[in-house]
C-alpha cells in the first residue's frame, strides 16, 4: 500500500500524531494505539519532561534498568546503574564485581582529560605564510575572540587548552584545521567546544579579510567547511585494571588455575590479533559501558565511536582489553577514551539519570570515566571466562529462559518448574520448546 505524505506533522497533537499514524500505516487498529497509551506515564509533568527530550514523541520505550552491586574501584564500595535490555549482562557485571571484592577490586588511572574540535577550512595559499599568520597575529585572536563563550568554563577549571593549525594538504588539496583542546570539567562539554569552534571560524573569515599578509586572490579563496567537535577523543582516557596471583585465580568450573590464565590470556591476545574476534571482543566491553552510560544520561552514539576508532588507531582493528600473566601474576586491563558529563544534557532533568548519579555518589566526569571503564572491563572478565570455560550459552541461556517462557505465555507456576528442570541442564531453545509442550499434555 502507498502511504501519503505528511504535512506539518510535528505541529499534530500527541493523540493527532498517533491517529494519524494508526490510520495511514496501521489500518485504523486501534489495538496498535493501546499500545502506545500504555507506556504513556500518568504523572502529566514527567510525561511533558520526557517528551521534551526529543521531537515528535508519541509514547516512551522503556529499557530495564538494573543494579549490578559489590564493585570495588580504587577503594570505595559502588552499585552500578544499568541500563540495559540484553539478558546476562547485569548479571555477568555482578558475578565479575564479586570475583575481584576480596581481590583487592578494581584500580584505575586517568591518563588524561582532554577533548578535541576542529575548524575545517580551505585556503589556497602557502602552509608557510598561513603559519606564520597562526603563529604572529591568529591565535591571540582566536583566544581573545572566545573569552565570553569560556570565561564560565575558566572559572571552573577549564577552558581551551591550546590551537594548533594543521596542514592536511598532503591529503586534501587545500585542506587546513583549526585543531583545538579543551578542558570541559565536569561536562562532556559538546555545546562548549562546537560554540568555541564555530566563534573560530567567524574570526578566521575575519581577521584574513583584513590581513596584510594575503592577497585578494587568496583571501577569496577561504572557505570555512564547518566546525565541530570530534567524538575521537584518544586523550580522554582512563585505564582500569585488576590483578592478583595466578594461584588466587580460583575458578569454579573445574579448572585449574594455570590453565584458566593460560587460556584467559589467548583470549585476549586472539583478540588483539584477529579483528573478527575483536569486534565481538569490544562489543561485550561496550555492553558494560554503554549500560552506565545511559542510566547516566550520557550518550552512548559518542563512546561507542570514539571506543572503535580507538581499537582502530593503529591502522588495525584491536582489543580494547590486555592481559598478561608474568612471574605468577595474573593482571588484566583496559584502556578506556570516553568522554562523559556528570553536568549539563540530560543530568539535571532525567530523574533516573539523577538517580544513577547520586547512588554513584555524585561522582567527577573523571570518576565517572573511571567506573564505566570498570564496567567495560568487568564485562569482558565475565565474558571471556565463561568463553574459556563453560561457554556463554550456559549462562546467556539460563538468563534468557525467561524471555523465551514470556514469549510462549507461560504461567508464573510453570515459569518455577522451568527454573527447577533447568537448574542442571544447558538451557536450549528446543529443549524448553519440548518440556513446555510435555507439562501441557501437548
Ligand atoms: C554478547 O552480547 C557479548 C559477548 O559475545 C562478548 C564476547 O564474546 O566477548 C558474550
Amino acid at each position: 500500500m502507498n502511504h501519503k505524505p505528511v504535512e506539518g506533522f510535528s505541529k499534530l497533537t500527541k493523540e493527532g500524531k498517533t491517529d494519524w499514524l494508526v490510520n495511514e500505516y496501521l489500518e485504523g487498529n486501534v489495538e496498535y494505539r493501546k499500545i502506545l497509551q500504555q507506556y504513556w506515564n500518568e504523572n502529566p509533568d514527567l510525561q511533558k519532561l520526557h517528551d521534551e527530550f526529543s521531537e515528535n514523541t508519541i509514547s516512551n520505550f522503556y529499557m530495564p534498568y538494573g543494579i549490578a552491586p559489590n564493585f570495588l574501584i580504587d577503594g570505595k564500595l559502588f552499585a552500578l546503574p544499568m541500563a540495559v535490555e540484553e539478558s546476562s549482562v547485569v548479571a555477568a557485571a555482578s558475578k565479575a564485581a564479586k570475583f575481584w571484592l576480596d581481590k583487592g577490586g578494581f584500580k584505575t588511572t586517568i591518563i588524561n582529560n582532554e577533548k578535541l574540535g576542529h575548524t575545517h577550512f580551505i585556503f589556497n595559499v602557502e602552509s608557510h605564510k598561513l603559519l606564520h599568520f597562526f603563529n604572529f597575529n591568529l591565535k591571540k585572536k582566536l583566544l581573545e575572540a572566545t573569552e565570553d563563550i569560556t570565561a564560565n568554563m575558566r572559572k571552573r577549571g577549564g577552558g581551551i587548552l591550546d590551537i594548533k593549525l594543521v596542514d592536511k594538504t598532503a591529503e586534501m588539496q587545500n585542506y587546513y584545521q583549526l585543531k583545538a583542546s579543551f578542558d570541559t570539567v565536569d561536562s562532556m562539554g559538546a555545546n562548549f567546544i562546537n560554540s568555541c569552534l564555530e566563534q573560530f571560524g567567524k574570526t578566521l573569515k575575519q581577521e584574513v579579510a583584513i590581513s596584510e599578509d594575503f592577497s585578494q586572490e587568496e583571501k577569496n579563496s577561504l572557505q570555512i567547511v564547518m566546525n565541530i567537535l570530534s567524538n575521537f577523543t584518544p586523550d580522554c582516557l582512563v585505564r582500569a585494571e585488576v590483578s592478583c596471583k595466578i594461584e588466587d585465580l580460583k575458578d569454579d568450573s573445574g579448572i585449574s588455575n594455570e590453565e584458566f590464565a593460560w587460556k584467559f590470556k589467548q583470549a585476549v591476545t586472539i583478540a588483539e590479533i584477529e579483528p573478527f574476534r575483536a569486534t565481538t571482543h569490544n562489543k561485550g566491553i561496550m555492553n558494560g559501558v554503554d549500560a552506565v552510560v545511559i542510566a547516566t544520561g550520557n550518550d552512548f552514539r559518542a563512546t561507542e565511536a570514539c571506543a572503535h576508532a580507538y581499537a582502530a588507531r593503529n591502522g588495525k582493528y584491536s582489543s580494547l582489553t590486555h592481559c598478561t600473566t608474568d612471574n605468577g601474576i595474573f593482571r588484566f586491563w583496559i584502556d578506556l577514551p570516553i568522554s562523559v558529563g556528570v553536568v549539563g544534557g540530560l543530568t539535571n532533568l532525567h530523574p533516573l539519570v539523577k538517580f544513577s548519579l547520586a547512588l554513584l555518589g555524585k561522582p567527577s566526569a573523571q570518576e565517572l570515566m573511571s567506573i564505566l571503564a570498570v564496567s567495560g572491563l568487568a564485562q569482558n572478565f565475565g565474558a571471556i571466562r565463561s568463553l574459556v570455560t563453560t561457554g556463554i550459552q550456559k549462562g546467556h541461556m539460563k538468563m534468557h529462559l525467561l524471555n523465551i517462557l514470556n514469549q510462549m505465555g507461560a504461567t508464573e507456576e510453570e515459569k518455577q518448574h522451568f527454573v527447577t528442570y533447568f537448574k542442571d541442564k544447558t538451557v536450549s531453545h528446543h529443549e524448553v520448546i519440548h518440556e513446555f509442550n510435555r507439562l501441557r499434555g501437548q
